[in-house]
């Protein structure tokens, strides 16, 4: 029987795609049921080198979940979820992620202002306003929010020391970044120049990165390794570490990390990073995510660092030491760090990035 009508599961789905996934690749397809439907991960959206056993997938998965279950919520829905991403299921080269279904628990409310939540939360690339701080009951608020769960901690690098000593830590690790071959591949396979964007509806749309147009035909010109990898000899990559990372974090209000304590799942990581995120830009603050050191010491835990250089190798130990010194309480042997994020107020609103249609995600 159908219990639930398949207009009310689309509206559920649109909800779901509005989540943020790693460079926007979407990676996920749906099989609608008579009362729910099945999340299904697309392979050839997913596998990135920043993706190592899927993490990347996984928090993206996280988060449009979350969506669903809130909007859900709002309708008088209770989401009733069973995962099928065990080892097992991976073996058996299942794409099948997850089944959601639905039962009526009660009565709507606030829908328009929880879809309004839903399709408003932007990644905001832009740089802040450096002077007007985030109060510290907003601080509170969130932190409350991480840390409802137990196995959460919620770090505040708020200090003038802490903040230049996380900031350094992330500029190390871009430095990484940016000398990397696969990252580099990865990153210009989904940047989209003028209307390609609107054509493909996924990756990067260049006019959401944040900086200055006359980048872009730089970006177009270091597309090929061979050119990156030359200027890198003479200091690219700082270059492009101090516009991509050292100014976007100077101008921000404060940088902030959500860490795990113990084995994670990174499904429920993003589900908590999506509340987050949700909450950030319902209270009217914006922010934009930091994921080259939480996703580079996953690939270096999880895939013994294949991938980088044994030089890079080296300098993502020491950033590493460095960055448990700077994160009180951070045990590099048993913590995760799922994420690293810069906040603040800023004048321009994020673009709005592209979406591929529900339909193309039916199977
Ligand atoms: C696992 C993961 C890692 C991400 N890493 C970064 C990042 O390092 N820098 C960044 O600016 N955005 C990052 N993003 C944000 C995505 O690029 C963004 O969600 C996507 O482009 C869609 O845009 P939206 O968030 O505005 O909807 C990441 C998202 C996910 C889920």
């Amino acid at each position: 029987m159908n219990t639930i009508p398949n207009e009310y599961l689309i509206k559920l789905i649109e909800a779901g795609i509005q989540a943020p996934s790693g460079d926007n690749w979407q990676p996920w397809k749906f099989k609608l049921l008579a009362n729910g439907f099945e999340l299904w991960l697309d392979p050839e959206n997913m596998g990135e080198f920043f993706d190592v056993n899927l993490v990347a997938t996984e928090i993206s998965c996280g988060a449009l979940i979350e969506n669903v279950v809130t909007l859900a919520t709002a309708l008088g829905l209770a989401t009733h979820i069973s995962y099928f991403n065990n080892q097992a299921d991976k073996e058996e080269g299942s794409n099948k992620f997850a089944k959601l279904t639905f039962t009526p628990s009660g009565s709507q409310s606030d829908v328009e202002a929880t879809r309004q939540a839903i399709f408003n939360r932007r990644s905001n690339r832009n740089l802040y306003q450096f002077t007007k701080k985030i109060p510290t009951t907003v601080i509170t608020e969130l932190t409350n929010l991480v840390t409802s769960n137990d196995h959460y901690k919620f770090y505040n690098y708020q200090t003038p020391q802490s903040k230049s000593a996380i900031i350094d830590n992330m500029l190390a690790t871009d430095a990484i970044r940016f000398a990397n071959e696969h990252v580099h591949n990865d990153f210009h396979k989904a940047l989209r120049f003028g209307k390609t964007a609107e054509q493909t509806r996924n990756g990067l749309a260049a006019a959401t990165l944040g900086i200055e147009s006359f980048m872009f035909p730089v970006l177009k010109l270091l597309k090929p390794w061979k050119i990156t990898r030359f200027f890198n000899h003479f200091g690219l990559h700082h270059i492009m570490t101090f516009r991509a990372t050292w100014l976007p974090m100077k101008s921000s209000s404060h940088i902030v990390g959500i860490v795990h304590q113990g084995p994670v799942n990174y499904v429920e990581a993003g589900r908590i990073m999506q509340r987050f995120w949700l909450q950030v830009n319902k209270l009217g603050l914006s922010l934009q995510l930091s994921s080259s050191l939480p996703l580079f010491l996953a690939r270096y835990h999880l895939a013994q660092g294949e991938g980088f250089t044994s030089a890079q190798l080296k300098s993502l130990a020491a950033v590493e030491n460095d960055f448990a010194k700077i994160t009180p309480g951070f045990n590099k042997e048993t913590d995760q760090l799922i994420m690293l994020f810069r906040l603040g107020y800023t004048k321009h609103p994020a673009p709005t990035p592209y979406r591929r249609e529900v339909e193309s995600f039916l199977i």
